[in-house]
Parts: C-alpha cells; sequence; structure tokens
C-alpha cells in the first residue's frame, strides 16, 4: 500500500449553517461549550465517561473493569455479561415502549407490516428457539442472504439472543461471493429467502443459495423464508421452510448470558487483497457504543419515525436499523426496494406516508434523486422531518445544498457521518443541536474518538495540510480482529503508523478543528458508497480462461461518486472483441456482484508496469478518467504500452 505523504486539498468552503431555530433548544446536546466539555472529560477519563454510558443498558453481570488495551488487542466492559438482543427488546418492553411500534415496513410492492417491541420479541423468541431446534449453538456462525424484510432484523436479533454470531451478506451478491463467506466463516446454516423485490423483479436468492451450496460448502441447513412465492428448488432434509419451523415453538426465549467480548457477528468488507475481510465486531462494546451514537447524533427522541435507507447487509444496516435505534426504542422504518419504483418519488411517498422524521441516506441516492428535478419532492408534504444524515462517502457540497434545500427545506441539521465497516459506529459527525454546519464536512469527532490527520511517519499535520486520517485512541465499537487473520489485521490496521488505528482516508482538518474527508488512500474504490476493492475485480477477471492479466482502477463518476474501469490483457490465442467484453463483464457479475461490474473495459496487449514489475494504475486512472496520460512515466518499463493502450479505445 502506498499512502502519499502529503495531500493537497484545494477545497474551499465558506456557508455555515447553525441549527434550524428550535432545533438545540430540543436536543440532547444543545451547544458546543456542552459538546467540547463531554469531549474533553472522555478523552481525558475515556474510562470515566463510558462506565458512565454503560449505567443505562442491561447487565446480567456488571463489568470489573471498563478497559483492557494491548495494542492491537482491545476488551472493553470486560467480565461484564449481557445480551444486545434482550437490550433492543426486554429492556425497552420493561420501559413501557411494549405497545410501541419497533419496525413500520413496507414492501416495493406497497405492502405493510408493523410490529410492536412486543410482537418483535415474541417472533425473535420463536425463531431462536426454531434455530436451536435446528442444533445451532452459542458460537455458530449464522449465514444471512435476506431481502429488506422484518424477518431480516428478527433473524439477526435471534442469532444475538442465543450468542450465535450472524454473517449477513448483501442480497446483490453473486453464488461465489457467498460461497467464500460461507466458507471462510465455516459456516453450517444459511437463512434466506425465496426471493426478494427489487425494481419490480424478483431477486432469486434460494437459487443463489442453492448454487453456492453446490460449491462444496460447509452449509448443512437452508431456512427459507416465503416472501414473493416465486417456484424455487427444494433440496429435502437441508431445506426448511421459515414458517414450518416456526409454528408451535414457544414465545419466550431465555437470553444468553453473552460475554462481554463474545463475538456479536462478522461482516465482510473489501480491503486492499482479493480476499474480502471478515470484519469481528463483538458484544459489549458494540451494543453501548451504536445506542449511545444513536441517541446522540441522530437525537433520537420517543417520538421518532427513523428510517435509514441502507440495506442491512452493510455495516449502516446492521448499526443504524437494528442495534443502534432499537436500543432507543424507536419506531424504525424499513423498505424493502428501490428508490425509483414505480417512480422517483418512492422515497418521498413513504416519508410523506408513515410521517418519517429522520431520514439517513447516502450521497449517491442524493445525487440521483436530485438528478430527476426538485418538481418530485416539491410533491410531496415533507414537513414531519426534523433531521437528515448522510454516510458511505464524502457528499459533495451541490448535493449537500439540495438535500438541506430540497428535502429538509432549511429546517433539518444534516449529519455527515463519517466511519467505516471496522469501526463498527459513527466516529466523526456534527450533533445535530449544537454545531455549525459546513457543507461537505463531517465537523468533528465523537465523544471518545481521539481522530488526528498526520503523514505517513506518524507526524501530526498542521491545520489545513491534508494527510493521513488516524484514531489515536480504542474505542468501544472498534473492529476486534479479521475473522481468522489476526496477522492481517495488526498489520493493517495498527502496524502502518505504529500503534494508532490506520482509517485509509485521506483528510484535512480546518483551523475551527472541522474534518474534511477527502476519500481512500488505498486501493478500495467507493461505488455509491459501497466499498470494492479493485484486486477483487481483477481476481474474479483472472479467473476468466480468456484473461492473462487484469487491473482495475476507480474513476470518477458523476452519480455513483466512483466507477471501475478495468484494463485485460488475454491470453495468446484469444481475440477482443464486443462480445468477449460482454462475456467478461456479466462473468465479475457471477463472480462477485452487478455492483462490481466496471462500466469501462479495454483491451491491451500489456499493462504498463515499473521495472519492479508492479501495475502503474496511476497511469492507467488517468487515462480512464482523461482519456490520455501526462504523468510522469519515468519508472515505466515499457512505453509503447501506454501508446497502444490510448489508441485501444
Ligand atoms: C467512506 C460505511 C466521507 C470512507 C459506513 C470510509 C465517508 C469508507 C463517509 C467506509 C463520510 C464513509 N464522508 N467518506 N461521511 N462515510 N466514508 O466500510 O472512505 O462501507 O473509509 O462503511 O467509506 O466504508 P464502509
Amino acid at each position: 500500500m502506498s499512502a502519499p505523504d502529503t495531500i493537497m486539498s484545494s477545497m474551499v468552503e465558506t456557508r455555515e449553517f447553525p441549527p434550524p431555530g428550535g432545533f438545540a433548544a430540543q436536543a440532547h446536546i444543545g451547544s458546543v461549550a456542552e459538546y467540547e466539555r463531554m469531549y474533553k472529560r472522555s478523552i481525558e477519563d475515556p474510562e470515566a465517561f463510558w462506565a458512565e454510558v454503560a449505567e443505562n443498558f442491561h447487565w446480567f453481570r456488571k463489568f470489573d473493569k471498563v478497559l483492557d488495551w494491548r495494542c492491537p488487542n482491545a476488551q472493553w466492559f470486560v467480565g461484564g455479561k449481557t445480551n444486545v438482543a434482550y437490550n433492543c427488546l426486554d429492556l425497552q418492553i420493561e420501559r413501557g415502549r411494549g405497545n410501541h411500534t419497533a419496525i413500520l415496513w413496507e414492501g416495493e410492492p406497497g405492502d405493510t407490516t408493523t410490529l410492536t417491541y412486543s410482537e418483535l420479541r415474541t417472533e425473535v423468541c420463536k425463531f431462536a428457539n426454531a434455530l436451536k431446534k435446528l442444533g445451532v449453538k452459542k458460537g455458530d456462525v449464522v449465514t444471512i442472504y435476506m431481502p429488506m424484510v422484518p424477518e431480516l432484523t428478527v433473524a439477526m436479533l435471534a442469532c444475538a439472543r442465543i450468542g450465535a454470531p450472524h454473517s449477513i451478506i448483501f442480497g446483490g451478491f453473486s453464488a461465489t461471493a457467498i460461497a467464500d463467506r460461507v466458507h471462510d466463516a465455516n459456516s453450517k446454516i444459511i437463512i434466506t429467502a425465496d426471493g426478494g423485490w427489487r425494481r419490480g423483479k424478483i431477486v432469486p436468492l434460494k437459487d443463489n443459495v442453492d448454487a453456492a451450496v453446490e460449491q462444496g460448502t460447509s452449509v448443512e441447513t437452508v431456512v427459507v423464508l416465503k416472501r414473493c412465492e416465486n417456484e424455487i428448488k427444494w433440496t429435502g432434509g437441508r431445506d426448511h421452510w421459515w414458517h414450518d419451523l416456526v409454528e408451535g415453538e414457544a414465545d419466550a426465549c431465555e437470553p444468553e448470558q453473552c460475554d462481554a467480548e463474545d463475538l456479536l457477528f462478522i461482516l465482510y468488507t473489501s480491503g486492499t487483497t482479493g480476499k474480502p475481510k471478515g470484519i469481528m465486531h463483538t458484544t459489549a462494546g458494540y451494543m453501548v457504543y451504536t445506542a449511545y451514537t444513536a441517541k446522540m447524533i441522530f437525537d433520537l427522541k420517543p417520538d421518532d419515525v427513523y428510517w435509514c435507507t441502507a440495506d442491512i447487509g452493510w455495516i449502516t444496516g446492521h448499526s443504524y436499523i437494528t442495534y443502534g435505534p432499537l436500543q432507543n426504542g424507536v419506531t424504525v422504518l424499513m423498505y424493502e426496494g428501490a428508490p425509483n419504483q414505480p417512480d422517483w418519488g418512492r422515497f418521498w411517498e413513504i416519508v410523506q406516508k408513515h410521517k418519517a422524521t429522520i431520514f439517513y441516506t447516502a450521497p449517491t441516492a442524493i445525487r440521483a434523486l436530485a438528478r430527476q428535478g426538485d418538481e418530485i419532492p416539491a410533491k410531496y408534504d415533507l414537513s414531519s422531518l426534523r433531521l437528515l444524515g448522510s454516510v458511505g462517502e464524502p457528499i459533495n457540497p451541490e448535493a449537500w445544498m439540495w438535500y438541506y434545500e430540497k428535502i429538509g427545506r432549511k429546517n433539518c441539521p444534516i449529519v455527515d457521518t463519517w466511519w467505516q465497516t471496522e469501526t463498527g459506529g459513527i466516529l466523526i459527525s456534527p450533533l445535530p443541536g449544537a454545531f455549525t454546519l459546513k457543507p461537505g464536512s463531517a465537523t468533528k469527532p465523537f465523544f471518545g474518538i481521539d481522530a488526528a490527520v498526520m503523514d505517513s511517519a506518524g507526524v501530526v499535520q498542521p491545520d489545513n495540510a491534508g494527510g493521513l486520517l488516524v484514531i489515536r485512541k480504542p474505542w468501544p465499537a472498534m473492529l476486534r480482529g479479521i475473522y481468522g487473520d489476526m496477522e492481517r489485521y495488526q498489520k493493517q490496521y495498527w502496524s502502518q503508523i505504529d500503534g494508532k488505528y490506520f482509517t485509509s482516508d485521506a483528510c484535512r482538518r480546518d483551523e475551527d478543528g472541522n474534518f474534511w474527508l477527502m476519500g481512500r488512500v488505498d486501493d478500495v474504490i467507493n461505488i455509491s458508497g459501497h466499498r470494492i476493492g479493485t484486486a477483487e475485480v481483477e481476481s474474479a477477471l483472472v479467473s476468466h480462461p480468456a484473461v492473462a492479466e487484469a487491473a482495475v482502477v476507480g474513476i470518477p463518476h458523476e452519480i455513483k461518486g466512483q466507477a471501475l474501469a478495468a484494463f485485460v490483457a488475454l491470453q495468446v490465442g484469444r481475440a477482443a472483441g464486443d462480445d468477449l467484453k460482454k462475456e467478461l463483464l456479466k462473468h465479475v457479475g457471477t463472480q462477485i456482484g452487478a455492483i462490481a461490474r466496471p462500466d469501462q473495459l479495454r483491451f491491451t496487449d500489456a499493462l504498463p508496469k515499473t521495472r519492479s514489475g508492479k501495475i502503474m494504475r496511476r497511469l492507467l486512472k488517468e487515462l480512464a478518467s482523461t482519456g490520455e496520460v501526462k504523468g510522469d512515466t519515468t519508472t515505466l518499463e515499457d512505453f509503447n504500452v501506454i501508446a497502444s493502450l490510448r489508441d485501444d479505445d
């Protein structure tokens, strides 16, 4: 990995937006002074700070010690015993929220379901009992590959209730991607559905699971939820209908008393190598941090109808659809389908219909929605909204302004939340009742987060000089490792700048202490807010028999933020052509999933390399985004390669 020593930033943004009238007075944190006081304490005495926050949770056994930190191994709330599902459900019910709506769900075809906290607990307990009957035990990894339906939340909470870590795979991933993840986690059970609705079509989830299991995985049991009633293949003995399993199950299930550091889930994410990393999150630290950040950053109140448009298959859905909001007893709005089904007004129609008060989405969605014109949101009553959020990539100031004016109608603060799969929860974000917002800045670190901008030698950079974003102290929701590869964990996150958490993001801190994120410094590309490692796409291409070598780079894209461009050298004797191009793009789709399919694919005789044999991605990037190469080519091994690439398209 090469990280530039200094990173120039030329962005200047001077517009400022204080909290809109009345917001500060009702907010959990209502002034900068209060934030600063609490922040100072959280950094000077993190153990006292987090011990106090942790009081508000249910513990079977209170922890003995807040933090045991031996870099890179952290243990939070040492000796404590708790259960995250209990905190999401039973604790809320004990606090009088039993009849309050927990999940307000809308399917893409327009069907709706609501579940109160009591009803959700019943469903979770029944399914937890069914899992136990299938032989699932504490510590067994349960793979979940489902559409965005309430049963997905039920499945994850059922796993948490019995102490079985879940590994959720986004429904857009292919059979091969499922097989890889199942194999890595040595998972013996997959929970899926016959299908899910997306853009008026059925995503054949069960077919993909069948194809994955056929690739020689460890899977012995497949649980199938009936959602679309599409025809599926059935393997007797292995496959079980969800509704058959839960029938007659008791509606109570004793929660497992999990250790604070028991594994809660694995979530696979892209890194710089071809192999996705199973990021590990454990019980108590993740529980406390997601609940507390959700409360403070989304300013959650008992009557909020909170809608995060992410899929639960990504970390945003784990932390801020399920675990964070439910622990605050609010109503979580969930939508199954696409933003443009049946038309581009769907999101706003949902906000209007269910009176959503908080709306949290990604810049890529904001750009796509803005492009459809202001008349669309203008048709809807969005007056229920009081707060907006953004996550997944830097939000460009123009998109920010559109969101603020056309959706928030200048009445809603925007929380631009910076975080990662690895961080478990939001690390840098405005507190909406306290901060003056600057479009494009995620503003300041949350309580307990000691963020700094450094060069690659670990020297803190002056104000406004770009550098690498690092976190100098452990925090409760931090990853505990990479499943099965602790060496890679240490190397990737704690060794690049010795003893500090390396985020792989470039950043600038301005004179007021606001952080401006500038994108990744590694070979991870952010497409529509989702991470795709270029190495993964390269391996997928090279796995096709016609391909000798491939290089994949990121290029700017108006809606998606970034897109992929692939350069492919073929095996001797294979001829380039449109059919092969289509075949290769399809191949990437089946190897990884449609999100990883490159927007451009060019054939070339050879790839430009340095004398030491490294592919010169910088040149390819320049070529793919500008159509020419002006950059420094002094280390290039074969100048003719660039010339032929230029002519090729
Ligand atoms: C990027 C998503 C700028 C960043 C929660 C990070 C952001 C990667 C922001 C993690 C933001 C996320 N501003 N960049 N508000 N939020 N990113 O693991 O590059 O899918 O490293 O987690 O997304 O992506 P991941």
